[in-house]
């Protein structure tokens, strides 16, 4: 018996060595038909005496380990993550805010992974739990897919308790094979490598994850002190030790904002040749003194950040342009073209605007356009490219009925509506509306549910949403419907009723009154009665309500329909009443930029006041920036400011915008 427990862990041996060198030192020690005859050896001698099997086997990495669902795990120490830049300016913002507290600071950067991040534990060198990060506190626990992933060390060269953070990722080949697979197979495929990184991870059968070929890069030892680590970059030495895969070869150091902006400039050029997705770089500060000394804000470390990568742009051809109908009747023209992946997910669709916008640009269905996230969220079109026309191309035409009730439409200003009160793609955007976030916040009725159950006929008008408890039994029959969705569904439905009157009222899609308007009304006139009163002259008198906007609201509250809507809803149970909450939004609907060094704020204390007025602090300057506040040795923000004719501020200025 002991020959045999002997040879065991002389194959495991063999086969960590060969993993070590493999994954560790990109070095192969042997060749793949050696390695597979000690796997095969190693698998037959663990079926034959299962109790010999050890817990840090490699074999484990196959997975089976199936979980019924995922259990809570508590952080040692929350699991933070940076707070993003994007721009020279903010690198050099960031630099002078750390060396007013370690002026002699110097940094190490590394590529920005991206995956998920991921805290594996282990005891006595055995790993023993993988976590995710969930909500910081608070993550999951996906042990049994982790230990499938073969860069994450199954026992350490080093017998010790130690907690290592970093990114599970998808490479790029395996992405492109994973989603082959899917194709062939007929399931949706993923849009990128971190969605179907993050999808493998969230298995509750742990051979799904073992065949997707996961990675994981360790970046971060939460406790370094315990082992005697003075820096960030020894951290990532004695990972490397303990027989981590690590950047060490892409990360680097800087003394200087110059040294940092010339690594992302060149980490930027191999961007593409990478074999993973990185979408930015990682600063922290390298010495742990420092790091210590600089602390925590509220909600993100002082010591470190993240900066992103500018928005790519990628070429496409437009196949279609699509015109939709929103719940005012306003017709758009979307460009529908090839899908392509552009800053981390694939898109087909982006948003045209309008006529004007369409005959400006000379868009034709048959072009090669350029395609870009704005804010890295919405896409955009960018450009035309003329010079690859080959004349086959159609130009823009406007429509002139509506493409779903085919009434004739009408021109007002820039935009076309369909005016047909009863157009079903009218009233399911009015539904959709009225349910969203924003307004009702009705969980559970999003878009598809209600263009569903607006054609099987459940919900025609928003009345009936408040009736749908009378169909409990036809819903729960209802393919991908159980009673405990409905039950959820009608429990937040039932909510809803209670909500304050500005919600309301912007749920019910009055022309020109958004989220701010709603609230100046709710909080003027109390309840929807003293509202309805109101003549259109005293309404124009309130400070911002325009001639339009009271135009709009009388027009509303005149038409009988909509009146007899809200006695119908009052009926219900509906509450029309302001609900005053006490919380201080003064600021709401405004935007701010901060630019240079302030004396008397910090930069995160002076972005919570305003946010905490309800004002956004955003990092670039556009149209829209409602103020520049501006300290010493403003960046370029400052000239945009100044170009785009925004509103600057002094930090003197600052206690009269927050009073
Ligand atoms: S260090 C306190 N290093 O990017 C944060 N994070 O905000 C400690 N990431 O969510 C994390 N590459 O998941 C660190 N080399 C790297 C990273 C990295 C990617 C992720 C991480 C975190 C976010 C940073």
């Amino acid at each position: 018996m002991d020959d045999i427990k002997n040879r065991i862990d002389e194959l495991i041996e063999k086969i960590n060595k060969a993993s070590y060198e493999y994954y560790v030192n990109d070095n192969p020690s042997i060749t793949d038909q050696e390695y597979d005859d000690y796997y095969n050896e190693l698998l037959k001698l663990e079926k034959k005496y299962p109790d010999l099997k050890r817990e840090d086997s490699p074999t484990l990495r196959v997975g089976g380990q199936v979980l019924d669902k995922f259990e809570k795990v508590t952080h040692e120490r929350p699991m933070l993550s940076f707070d993003d830049i994007f721009n020279d300016d903010e690198i050099i913002s960031f630099d002078e805010r750390i060396r007013k507290t370690c002026p002699d600071a110097s940094y190490t950067l590394e590529p920005k992974m991206d995956g998920l991040s991921g805290s594996l534990l282990y005891k006595n060198g055995i790993l023993v739990r993988a976590a995710t990060r969930g909500d910081g506190v608070v993550g999951e626990n996906i042990t049994h897919n982790v230990k499938t992933i073969k860069s994450v060390p199954l026992r350490l060269n080093k017998p010790i308790d130690i907690e290592v953070r970093g990114e599970i990722y998808m490479s790029k080949k395996s992405f492109e094979k994973c989603n082959e697979e899917r194709k062939k197979s007929g399931e949706n495929l993923f849009a990128n490598p971190r969605n179907a990184a993050a999808g493998s991870v969230r298995q509750l059968d742990s051979s799904v994850a073992a065949k997707r070929g996961l990675d994981f890069m360790a970046y971060f030892l939460p406790n370094p002190e315990r082992y005697g680590i003075r820096t960030q970059s020894e951290s990532i030495d004695f990972l490397r030790e303990l027989g981590f895969v690590t950047n060490h070869k892409l990360n680097g150091l800087a003394k200087n904002t110059n040294e940092i902006i010339s690594y992302i400039n060149d980490l930027a050029k191999k961007r593409e040749g990478l074999p993973f997705e990185i979408d930015g770089v990682v600063l922290k500060v390298n010495n742990l003194k420092d790091e210590e000394k600089l602390g925590f804000t509220q909600r993100v470390p002082r010591w470190g950040i993240a900066y992103k990568f500018p928005a790519e742009e990628v070429l496409t051809t437009l196949k279609e342009i699509k015109f939709t109908v929103g719940r005012t009747g306003k017709i758009t023209p979307n460009a529908i073209f090839d899908p392509v992946h552009v800053a981390g997910s694939v898109v087909s669709k982006a948003t045209l605007h309008n006529e004007d916008y369409c005959l400006d640009k000379d868009v034709r269905v048959g072009d090669v356009i350029s395609i870009r996230k704005a804010g890295d969220v919405i896409p955009e079109v960018v450009e035309v490219k003329k010079e690859r026309r080959t004349g086959k191309e159609t130009p823009f035409k406007m429509i002139e009925k509506c493409p779903m009730c085919g009434s004739k439409l009408v021109k007002e200003d820039a935009n076309y509506f369909c005016k047909n009160n009863s157009c079903p793609a009218r009233k399911i955007e009015g539904l959709i509306h009225f349910a969203s976030r924003d307004t009702m916040n009705i969980d559970g009725l999003g878009e598809r549910i209600i263009e569903d159950f607006y054609n099987m006929g459940f919900i025609k008008d928003i009345s009936d949403i408040y009736l749908l408890k009378n169909h409990k039994e036809d819903l729960m029959e209802l393919e991908g419907f159980g009673e405990k969705s409905i039950n959820n569904l009608l429990s937040s439905i039932e909510r809803s009723k209670s909500n304050s009157l500005e919600k309301v009222l912007f749920a019910l899609g009055i022309r020109h009154v958004g989220k701010k308007t709603a609230k100046v009304l709710a909080k003027r006139y109390k309840n929807i009665d003293n509202l309805i009163k109101a003549s259109e002259e005293e309404l124009t008198n309130i400070n911002d309500i325009g001639a339009i906007i009271a135009k709009s609201v009388k027009e509303y509250l005149s038409n009988e329909e909509n009146l007899s809507l809200i006695n119908e809803l009052k009926n219900i149970g509906l509450n029309f009443e302001y609900v005053d909450t006490g919380f201080d939004d003064k600021l709401e609907g405004m935007t701010f930029v901060l630019t240079g060094t302030l004396q008397k704020y910090k930069r995160e204390e002076l972005t919570k006041i305003l946010e905490d007025k309800g004002a956004k602090v955003t990092s670039s300057v556009t149209k829209k920036t409602t103020g520049v506040i501006v300290g010493d040795k403003p960046g370029s923000k400052y000239d945009k400011a100044l170009k785009l004719g925004i509103n600057i501020y002094k930090e003197e200025d600052i206690e009269n915008i927050i009073n």
